[in-house]
C-alpha cells in the first residue's frame, strides 16, 4: 500500500510516498528557515503563504521522486494539528482536494504521533509496549505506546519545551536561529562542566521543566559571567540531556517496556542521542537526524498504520491547532 503524506504544520512544506508504512520510496521538504531566520522564529502568516507558493511543487517531486503517478496511491495522510491554523490548513486542504478528485481515502495524523512514526522507517521495526521520548519546538512528552494508536500520555513539560529552550538559550548566547543545531554544534568545542546550571528534577513526577535553566543562563550572561560561549552552549546542552535521559531510562524502567524510542526535532541532538544509547538498560531507536526534524515521511507512516485500522476521516475533517495525543 503506497500513500502520499503531506505535513505543513509549522515551516517545512513536506510531501512523501511511503510503502507500507516502512519504506520511503521518497521525501520532500521545502525548508523555509532561512526566511523566518531574519526574524528569530517562525512568522505564521509567512509561513502559511511559503506553503501556499511550495505545497504543489513538492507533492510533483514526491511522487516524481518515488515514480509513482496518481493510480499507484492507495490514500492520503496530512497532519491537522497541532501546529500553526494557517500553515495546516494549507496541507489539508490540498489533501482534500486530492482525495476528492482521485477518490483516494484521507486520514489526518496528528503531528507528534508522526514524530514517533519515524521509528518505523528505519529498517528494524519498534516492539510493543514501548516508551517514546518525543522532544521537538513545541512539546516535550514521554509517552507510553502499548500497541499502534494506543498512547498513554506519562509525562510533558510544564513549561517551555525542550526544543523551545535550545532555540530561546541560542538567543541569549547570540548563536542565532534556528537554536537546536547552533547549540549542538557550537557545545562541540565547549566544555560542559565549565558552567554551572540548575536541573529541574521535579522528584515523584514524570514531567519536565526548562524555563529555570534558560533563566539561570539568562542571569549569568547579563551578569557578565560567561566567558565563552561554546562552554556555555556545552553546559546548557548537558543540564537538558541530563535531565531528559535521567527521566526517560527511569520511566521506561517503571513501565518494563521493551523498546525506549526518540523522536521529534531535538532528537536530532548528538548528545541526547549518544547519552541514551550509553545509559539505558533498555534497548534504544532513534530515527535518522533527518526523519527526526518534520518530514512528510512519518506521517505517510503513521498513515498507513491509521488505515490498518480503518481511522479515514471525512473530507469534513478540520485542523486542530492544539490537537492532543492520546
Ligand atoms: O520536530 P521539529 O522539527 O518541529 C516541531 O514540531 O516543533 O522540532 C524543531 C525543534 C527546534 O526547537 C530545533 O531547535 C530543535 O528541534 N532541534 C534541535 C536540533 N535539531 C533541531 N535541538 C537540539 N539539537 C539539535 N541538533
Ligand atoms: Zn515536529
Amino acid at each position: 500500500m503506497k500513500v502520499l503524506g503531506i505535513e505543513t504544520s509549522c515551516d517545512e512544506t513536506a510531501a512523501a510516498v511511503v510503502e507500507d508504512g516502512v519504506k520511503i520510496l521518497s521525501s520532500q521538504i521545502a525548508s523555509q528557515v532561512e526566511i523566518h531566520a531574519r526574524y528569530g522564529g517562525v512568522v505564521p502568516e509567512v509561513a502559511s503563504r511559503q506553503h501556499i507558493l511550495a505545497i504543489i511543487p513538492i507533492i510533483k517531486q514526491a511522487m516524481a521522486e518515488a515514480k509513482v503517478g496518481w493510480s499507484d496511491l492507495q490514500g492520503i495522510a496530512v497532519t491537522n494539528g497541532p501546529g500553526l491554523a494557517g500553515s495546516l490548513l494549507v496541507g489539508v486542504n490540498v489533501a482534500k482536494s486530492i482525495a476528492l478528485s482521485r477518490k483516494l481515502p484521507i486520514t489526518g495524523v496528528n503531528h507528534l504521533e508522526g514524530h514517533i512514526y519515524a521509528n518505523w522507517l528505519g529498517g528494524s521495526l519498534p516492539e510493543f509496549p514501548l516508551v517514546c521520548l518525543i522532544v521537538s519546538g513545541g512539546h516535550s512528552d514521554l509517552v507510553l505506546m502499548r500497541g499502534h494508536g494506543d498512547y498513554i500520555v506519562l509525562g510533558r513539560t510544564r513549561d517551555d519545551a525542550a526544543g523551545e529552550a535550545f532555540d530561546k538559550a541560542a538567543r541569549i548566547l547570540g548563536l542565532g536561529y534556528p537554536g537546536g543545531p547552533a547549540i549542538d554544534r557550537a557545545a562541540r568545542n565547549g566544555n560542559a562542566s565549565s558552567v554551572t546550571l540548575p536541573r529541574s528534577w521535579l522528584k515523584g513526577s514524570h514531567d519536565f521543566s526548562f524555563s529555570g535553566i534558560k533563566t539561570a543562563l539568562l542571569r549569568m550572561m547579563e551578569g557578565g559571567q560567561i566567558s565563552a560561549v561554546e562552554d556555555a552552549a556545552a553546559s546548557f546542552q548537558e543540564a537538558v540531556v541530563e535531565v531528559l535521559v535521567a527521566k526517560t531510562v527511569s520511566v521506561a524502567r517503571e513501565y518494563r517496556v521493551k523498546q525506549l524510542l526518540l523522536a521529534g526535532g531535538v532528537a536530532a541532538n548528538s548528545l541526547l542521542r549518544q547519552k541514551l544509547l550509553e545509559e539505558s538498560p533498555i534497548p534504544v531507536m532513534v530515527p535518522a537526524p533527518v526523519l527526526c526534524t518534520d518530514n512528510a515521511a512519518m506521517i505517510a507512516s503513521c498513515g498507513y498504520f491509521r488505515f490498518l485500522a480503518d481511522k479515514v476521516d471525512s473530507l469534513d475533517m478540520d485542523v486542530v491547532a492544539s490537537l492532543k495525543l492520546g
